[in-house]
């Protein structure tokens, strides 16, 4: 299973925090945000991952993540050239996706709790999966709808009367159908590749999973100004009471075993003295010399 990074998007509701470094790029807490989704593709288990970006704001990923080697990954890059929809990615990567399966996550969706998506790309053979998630504010989001035997309907791009509570959040699987099935769609009445269309043809093939996740995981959205605060929020609170922290792709890497003890102990030997490496050193470092 190959990984896509989508972090795209002119990120106007954070202006004029966007007028230099992309929506992506904000810190949520102590972490460039695009670290989160990274972080969870790590967690799966997926190690070939393409990121796509605008023109702009390609060379600043490039610079945070370089060739992906410092964890253990290989990343690729491909140019957005404009904001024409988040199906436009398989297009986009077609070459880099080649004759795999792919998933698909956006880069300001922020996931925790749970080995759920690791799961579900183990368990993925063919089709689409997608997930529910229960929110309150369902009309901003594409939305799934269930029958009484929890089968999905229905789902709908941002509708003015929601159908559900059920919000889809932005990480899905795809076997490689995806790119023929990605041309064969329309462009929406505002120009762009829907993911919503994507998964609704999936669903009248009778090829899609969804799979509700349950009430102990978070999914947060750091698109607004506000949700952003409220996203570095939960990161504090959850990493000062735990003493972990949450999307660090080092670790992962580690626990995925892409990246061995020597190695990641010459990467953490390269960061500046800060708070950051001091938790390599002791939690994940120390820790393996401890248990080994
Ligand atoms: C996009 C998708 C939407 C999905 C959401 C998840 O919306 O179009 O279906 O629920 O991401 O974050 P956007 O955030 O680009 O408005």
């Amino acid at each position: 299973m190959k990984g896509i990074i989508l972090a795209g998007g002119a990120g106007s509701r954070l202006y004029p925090l966007t007028l230099v470094a992309s929506k992506q790029l904000q810190p949520v807490y102590d972490k460039p945000m695009v670290y989160y989704p990274l972080t969870t593709l790590i967690e799966g288990g997926i190690r070939d991952l393409c990121l796509i970006s605008t023109p702009q704001d390609l060379p600043r990923f490039q610079q945070l993540l370089g060739d992906g080697s410092r964890f253990g990954l290989s990343i690729e890059y491909r140019e957005q050239p404009k904001p024409e929809g988040i199906a436009q990615a398989f297009l986009i990567a077609e070459s880099f996706i080649g004759r795999d399966n792919v998933t698909l996550i956006l880069g300001d969706n922020i996931f925790y709790g749970g080995d759920v998506f690791a799961r579900a790309f183990a368990d993925f053979r063919e089709g689409a999966t997608i997930f529910g998630y229960h929110v309150n504010d369902p009309e901003r989001y594409g939305v799934v709808e269930f029958d009484a035997s929890g089968q999905a309907v229905s789902i709908e791009e941002k509708p003015k009367q929601p159908r559900s509570n059920y919000a889809v959040p932005g990480l899905y699987i795809y076997d490689n159908s995806v790119v023929a099935t990605t041309k064969a769609l329309k462009p929406s009445a505002r120009g762009e590749l829907e993911i919503s269309d994507l998964n609704v043809a999936y669903l009248r093939r009778g090829n899609l999973r969804v799979v509700r996740l349950s009430r102990g995981f978070a999914w947060l959205d750091a698109g607004t100004s506000s949700s952003l605060h409220e996203a570095s929020a939960y990161v504090q609170t959850i990493e000062k009471r735990a003493g972990i922290k949450i999307g660090c792709p080092e670790e992962a890497a580690f626990h995925s075993g892409f990246l061995q003890l020597p190695q990641l102990t010459e990467r953490v030997a390269q960061m500046p003295r800060c708070e950051y490496r001091e938790y390599l050193e002791r939690e994940v470092i120390a820790e393996a010399r401890r248990l080994a």
